[in-house]
């Protein structure tokens, strides 16, 4: 937090932030560290009746984490003059921006693949878009951390909690994405709908 007098800084408010910092944490963590890895591996899981479905509606339940996460993060960021003049809020405000088109994007993939049965453009938008405003989400906590690493509201163990999960589903993301280039070599079309939707 700011030590200099900062007449952008909303004094009065400065009591709220911890709460509202440990809550933009918490809800941002689960949602790009838990919530949405989880989601786009369950996806993958083979002959799961539904499981298209399954998808959409777990990864809505951490795109709400993420809008409220975003809420309490402007509130938080207009208090301290943090808003849009660093790195954690431009890039965090451009992956939760990006990201609320991502269920329309899946929803657009999965009408087209129930009339042709293949996978097409709109495929290959949902699943590298998301796949990497994921990574970058996950990117974008860590600069959260250190953003916060002066505040009185900064928790080392939360900061830790989060590196190694976090870590851990980067690292699952990018196995994905590694093993899904080496598939789509060998099959072009895909079973994934005609035996979970
Ligand atoms: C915020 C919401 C959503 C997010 C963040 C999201 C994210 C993702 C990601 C990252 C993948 C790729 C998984 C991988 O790494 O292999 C994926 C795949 C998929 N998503 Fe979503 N998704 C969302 C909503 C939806 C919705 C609403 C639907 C459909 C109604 C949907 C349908 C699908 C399908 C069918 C696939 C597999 C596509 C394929 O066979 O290659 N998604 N999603
Ligand atoms: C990908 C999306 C985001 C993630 C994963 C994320 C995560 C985090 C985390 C883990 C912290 C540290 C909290 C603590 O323990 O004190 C943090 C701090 C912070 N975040 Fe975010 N955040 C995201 C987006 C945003 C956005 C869009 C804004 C505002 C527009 C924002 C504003 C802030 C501010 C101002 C702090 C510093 C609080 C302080 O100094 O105490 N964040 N964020």
């Amino acid at each position: 937090m700011a030590t200099q007098f900062n007449p952008n800084i909303i004094y009065a408010d400065l009591p709220k932030v911890p709460s509202l910092a440990k809550a933009h944490g918490i809800l941002m963590g689960i949602a790009f560290a838990v919530i949405l890895p989880l989601g786009s591996l369950l996806v993958r899981v083979p002959n799961v009746k539904y499981g298209v479905w399954i998808h959409a509606g777990w990864q809505l339940v951490g795109w709400v984490f993420m809008i409220a996460g975003l809420v309490m993060g402007i509130r938080m960021g207009h208090i301290l003059d943090r808003l849009h003049n660093n790195a954690h809020t431009i890039l965090g405000t451009i992956v939760v921006v990006a990201l609320l088109i991502q269920p329309f994007l899946g929803y657009i993939h999965h009408r087209r693949f129930m009339k042709t049965q293949r996978k097409g453009v709109w495929t290959r938008i949902h699943v590298y878009y998301g796949r990497v405003l994921l990574i970058l989400g996950i990117i974008n906590g860590g600069l959260g951390l250190k953003l916060a690493s002066d505040s009185p509201a900064y928790s080392r163990a939360g900061g830790i909690a989060y590196s190694v999960v976090a870590g851990l589903a980067g690292l699952v993301l990018l196995l994905a994405m590694v093993l899904a280039f080496k598939q789509s070599g060998r099959s072009e079309k895909s079973e994934r709908d005609t035996s979970t939707s």
